[in-house]
């Protein structure tokens, strides 16, 4: 939006200095929106910023414009356009699992799919509370595929879509999705044997009864539930 009154107000003929403070001024003002101060300065400081990459400073010759799409590409490899109704990466904390074992004991070479493993830190967690299971990772975007499986090497880890992937041979899927994910997460939950199990970092599966649920440390919420599902009502 800064953008579009920068080039408006030089078009009208404004001084570029002039029409360059009021569109900064602007996002400014807009910063105000951003939930977290990290937000509030890139809001803030994304006009100032790139009008001075885009233009010749101190002598440095200014970025030409096609270097623009290069983060725009590396942002599509990461949220590839058909994941964006899913989650976004945002990682499981560490050892917010740790307790997970009390409610859901496993056998010592259980299977556990970490869907839409990101880059490893559910794996990690899930590594740490059961050492001796078998981990496998699903990654839609494959730059976080590769990274997860770099940092999880003891971790079988494939790039595909969790919703397409059977589920039926695994005592365990984890996930971290999101709330609008969850009725998709009960229906293929219906692929796993009785006894196994459906964890659900953060978000409940409203229409679930959870076999089990504790508060992980750090904050967020564990359910837990185990197959075959108990419907509420
Ligand atoms: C909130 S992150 C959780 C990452 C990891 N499980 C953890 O807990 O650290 C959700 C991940 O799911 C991936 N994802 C979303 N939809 C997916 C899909 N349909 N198939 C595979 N991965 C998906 C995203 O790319 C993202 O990396």
């Amino acid at each position: 939006m800064a953008w579009v009154v920068f080039r408006v107000l030089v078009s009208c003929e404004l001084p570029a200095t002039l029409a360059a403070g009021i569109a900064t001024s602007l996002g400014v003002v807009l910063s105000l929106l951003g939930g977290t101060w990290w937000r509030r300065i890139w809001i803030g400081a994304g006009f100032p910023l790139s009008l001075m990459l885009s233009t010749s400073v101190m002598g440095l010759p200014s970025l030409p414009a096609w270097t623009w799409l290069v983060p725009l590409a590396v942002l599509l490899l990461i949220y590839p356009v058909k994941a964006w109704r899913d989650a976004p990466l945002f990682p499981t904390p560490a050892r917010a699992l740790d307790d997970l074992p009390k409610y859901a004991p496993l056998p010592a070479d259980a299977r556990i799919l970490d869907a839409g493993c990101g880059t490893g830190a559910g794996l990690q967690a899930l590594h740490s509370a059961y050492p001796h299971a078998q981990l496998y990772g699903l990654e839609y975007a494959w730059p976080l595929r590769l990274l997860c499986s770099l940092r999880c090497p003891w971790a079988r880890v494939r790039q595909g879509n969790i919703w397409t992937a059977d589920w039926s041979g695994y005592a365990m899927v984890y996930l971290f999705q999101r709330p609008e994910s969850m009725g998709r997460a009960v229906a293929k939950g219906s692929e796993l044997p009785a006894g196994a199990w459906m964890v659900s970092l953060e978000f409940e599966a409203t229409e679930l009864i959870a076999k089990a649920s504790y508060r992980a440390p750090g904050g967020k919420m564990v359910w837990l539930y185990e197959a075959p599902f108990h419907r509420r009502g």
